[in-house]
C-alpha cells in the first residue's frame, strides 16, 4: 500500500496559517497593514496580555461594505490585486488574500465594520476558519478587527508563545515599524488597559527620537536622494551615537518595513571608519520608487523585496548617506550652526507637546562611545628591579601565572596602547588590558551577587533616563538582577532613575539603554565570553556587558599605577587563567622559547 495520503483541507489551512501567522506581533502587523491600506489616518491598537489574551485593531479608514466583509474572511480573497500583470506592480501593503483568512482560521475573529458609503454596519464573527455569525450594527466609517482566543485550536503553537511581556514587546516593535513607515498616521497603543502611547502626525526626526531615545536630539541627520526614479529619505545617527547591533536601523520600501542584509551594509559602509567595529547607528531609510521596480511577492510575511536594480538602490542609500555625513562635518565646524538647528529644534518641541504622554525629562546627555586614542607607549622601562629567581618549566603556560604572581610583574611598557608588557623572570608576559580588565570586573560583579552587603557607588546626581515602552518592559523583568549587582534604581512609567552603581563600573544613559537591550539577547556580543549556561541567565548576561561596557578599552593609555592597580585586583580575586569562560587575556613568551629563536640554546 503506498505511504501518499491527500492532507485535509483543515490542516492545509493550519499550515498555511501558520506561515503567516506565528505570534501575535504577526496579526498586528498584518490587521494594522490593513488599516494603512484602507486610508487609516488614525489607528488604535488594543492589547491584552501582549497580544495574547486579546488583539483589537481599530482604524478610520474607508470600511468594508456588507458583502465584501464577508468575503474577506474567505481564503485568497483580496480587493488588492486582480489580474496577474497586476502582482508586478503592488501599491497596497496587503496583497495575497490570507491574512484575514489565516487569522479566523487559528482564532475568533470579530470583524465590525462600515464603508464610508452605506450607513450601517456589519459584523461578522469567525471561529476556528468558520463564519459563526453575521448581523447588522451602527459603526463610525472604518474597522475594529478583534482577535481573541488565539491558537484555540493549535495547542502546540500556543505552546510555543513567549512570556506576556515578551510577545508585548515584539508587538511594540512591529508597531514602530509602522510610526516610522507612515509618520502621517496616528497611532495609539493600549496594553492591559492602560495608554502605552500615543503619537500623532509629526516630522520623521521627531518620531525617531520620541521612540528610541530621547538622547538622539541633536544626533540625528537627514538623508536625501532624488534621481528621478528612487527617492531616499531619513535619518542617521551621529557617529558617535551608535548601538551594538542593527536593530535599530529600519529600512522601507515605498512604506513597506523590509529586512535586507545588504542594504544594511549600505548604511554602515557609508560611515566608513567613522564606525567603530561591531557597532552600528540608527538609522531609518524610506525608499520610494516606482512599484514596478520592486517585486514584493518574495515570501509570506512580506517582509523581503527583490529590486529590479539592487546596485543602484545599494549606491544610492551609500551616497546619500556618506554626504550627509560629510555636510554635516562642515557644519559643525562652522562657527554659527545657524538656522537649520533652530528649526529642527522647534520641530521637535512641537511634536513632544504633541506626544500626550508625558514624559518626564528623561536624559539629554547622550554620551558617546569614541574612545580616546591617546596612543602613548612607555618609553623607559618601569621598575626595573631584578627579578626573583624561578625556574619552573616553562612549558605549561596556564600554570605560571596563578597565583598571586600579577603583582610580582615588572612592569616594563603598554604596546599599542592595548597591551600591556611586563616579565617574570624566566618568560616575558604579554596581557590584553581590555580583556584582563573585563575579567577582574565581571568576577567582582560575581562576587557581588553572592553578598548581602553589595558594593555600590553612588552617582553625585542621581540620573533619570528616558526609556521606551518596550525597555521600560524589560526593565521589569530584569530589575531585581540589576539590583543584586549593585545598581539602586526606581522605575517610573517611561523613565528609570539610577542612584548608585556597581562599585568599579562605568555609567552612561546610553550603556544602561544598551544594558536593557542587550539582556533580552543570547548572543551580544559581550556575551560570547559566558558558557552556553550562563548564556541563558540575564543575571550573566548583565553582568558580562557591565564588565565589557567599563573596562578600559584598546586604545587607552594606562599609567603603571592603574597597571599595579589592577594586577593586585587580579590577584585578590584568585582569578585562574585556565577558567572555563572568558577570553584568554595572558599570553607568556618563556625566556627558553626566546633563546631558541635567537640561537642561544
Ligand atoms: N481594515 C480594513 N479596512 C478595509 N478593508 C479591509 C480591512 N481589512 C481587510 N480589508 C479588506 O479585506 C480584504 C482581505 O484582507 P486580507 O488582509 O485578508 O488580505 P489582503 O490585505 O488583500 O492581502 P494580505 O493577505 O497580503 O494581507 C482586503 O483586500 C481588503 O479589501
Ligand atoms: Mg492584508
Amino acid at each position: 500500500m503506498g505511504i501518499i495520503n491527500k492532507l485535509s483541507d483543515e490542516l492545509v489551512s493550519k499550515i498555511a496559517a501558520g506561515e503567516v501567522i506565528e505570534r501575535p506581533a504577526s496579526i498586528v502587523k498584518e490587521l494594522m497593514e490593513n488599516a494603512i491600506d484602507a486610508g487609516a489616518t488614525t489607528i488604535n491598537i488594543e492589547l491584552k496580555n501582549g497580544g495574547i489574551d486579546l488583539i483589537r485593531i481599530e482604524d478610520n479608514g474607508q470600511g468594508m461594505l456588507s458583502e465584501d466583509a464577508r468575503l474577506a474572511v474567505q481564503r485568497h480573497t483580496t480587493s488588492k490585486l486582480h489580474t496577474e500583470n497586476e502582482l508586478y506592480d503592488i501599491s497596497t501593503l496587503g496583497f495575497r488574500g490570507e491574512a484575514l483568512y489565516s487569522i479566523g482560521v487559528i482564532s475568533e475573529l470579530e470583524i465590525v465594520t462600515r464603508h464610508k458609503h452605506e450607513d450601517t454596519g456589519t459584523i461578522i464573527h469567525v471561529r476556528g476558519g468558520e463564519v459563526v455569525n453575521t448581523s447588522k450594527t451602527a459603526h463610525d466609517t472604518g474597522t475594529t478587527v478583534t482577535v481573541s482566543n488565539l491558537f484555540f485550536n493549535t495547542p502546540v503553537r500556543k505552546k510555543f508563545l513567549g512570556s506576556a511581556q515578551s510577545e508585548y514587546r515584539a508587538c511594540l516593535d512591529v508597531i514602530d515599524r509602522f510610526v516610522f513607515g507612515y509618520k502621517n498616521a496616528g497611532i495609539r497603543v493600549i496594553n492591559n488597559g492602560k495608554e502605552v502611547f500615543t503619537i500623532q502626525p509629526a516630522p520623521l526626526e521627531a518620531r525617531t527620537i520620541l521612540r528610541i531615545d530621547q538622547g538622539l536630539k541633536n544626533k540625528l541627520y537627514d538623508v536625501s536622494f532624488d534621481n528621478g526614479i528612487l527617492k531616499v529619505d531619513g535619518y542617521i545617527s551621529d557617529p558617535d551615537y551608535t548601538t551594538n547591533s542593527s536593530r535599530l536601523m529600519y529600512l522601507f520600501v515605498n512604506g513597506r518595513y523590509i529586512m535586507d542584509k545588504s542594504l544594511n551594509f549600505s548604511i554602515t559602509n557609508a560611515y566608513s571608519t567613522a564606525l567603530p567595529k561591531g557597532r552600528y547607528p540608527v538609522a531609518v531609510i524610506n525608499l520610494f520608487l516606482p512599484h514596478n521596480f520592486v517585486d514584493v511577492n518574495i515570501n509570506p510575511t512580506k517582509t523581503a523585496v527583490k529590486f529590479a536594480d539592487k546596485s543602484m538602490v545599494y549606491d544610492a542609500i551609500r551616497n546619500a548617506i556618506r554626504d550627509s555625513i560629510n555636510k554635516r562635518a562642515i557644519v559643525y565646524a562652522s562657527p554659527d550652526p545657524g538656522m537649520d538647528k533652530n528649526r529642527f529644534k522647534e520641530e521637535v518641541k512641537e511634536a513632544v507637546e504633541s506626544y500626550r504622554t508625558s514624559f518626564p525629562h528623561g536624559s539629554t546627555t547622550s554620551t558617546g562611545y569614541a574612545t580616546s586614542k591617546k596612543t602613548r607607549i612607555f618609553s623607559t622601562p618601569y621598575g626595573a628591579k631584578p627579578g626573583v629567581s624561578m625556574n619552573a618549566a616553562a612549558d605549561d603556560q596556564q600554570t605560571i601565572l596563578q597565583t598571586g604572581e600579577f603583582s610580582a610583574l615588572d612592569i616594563l611598557a603598554q604596546f599599542n596602547a592595548t597591551y600591556i608588557v611586563a616579565s617574570s623572570p624566566d618568560s616575558m608576559v604579554l596581557i590584553d588590558q581590555h580583556a584582563m580588565h573585563e575579567r577582574i570586573l565581571f568576577e567582582q560583579l560575581l562576587k557581588n551577587s553572592q553578598v548581602r552587603q553589595r558594593q555600590s557607588q553612588f552617582l553625585t546626581v542621581p540620573q533619570e533616563i528616558f526609556l521606551n515602552e518596550n525597555r521600560t518592559s524589560i526593565l521589569a523583568d530584569i530589575q531585581d538582577a540589576l539590583r543584586t549587582i549593585g545598581y539602586e534604581l526606581t522605575t517610573g512609567r517611561n523613565s528609570v532613575t539610577v542612584r548608585a552603581i556597581p562599585a568599579g563600573t562605568v555609567f552612561s544613559p546610553l550603556s544602561l539603554i544598551e544594558l536593557i537591550d542587550n539582556s533580552m539577547r543570547a548572543d551580544g556580543p559581550s556575551h560570547t565570553e559566558l558558557t552556553a549556561d550562563q548564556k541563558t541567565d540575564p543575571l550573566y548576561r548583565i553582568m558580562a556587558d557591565v564588565a565589557c561596557k567599563s573596562a578600559v578599552r584598546a586604545g587607552d593609555f594606562l599609567p603603571v599605577e592603574k597597571i599595579r592597580a589592577l594586577f593586585g585586583q587580579l590577584d585578590q580575586l584568585g582569578i585562574p587563567l585556565n577558567c572555563p569562560h572568558g577570553r584568554p587575556f595572558v599570553f607568556l613568551l618563556p625566556k627558553t622559547e626566546i633563546e631558541k629563536f635567537f640561537h642561544r640554546r
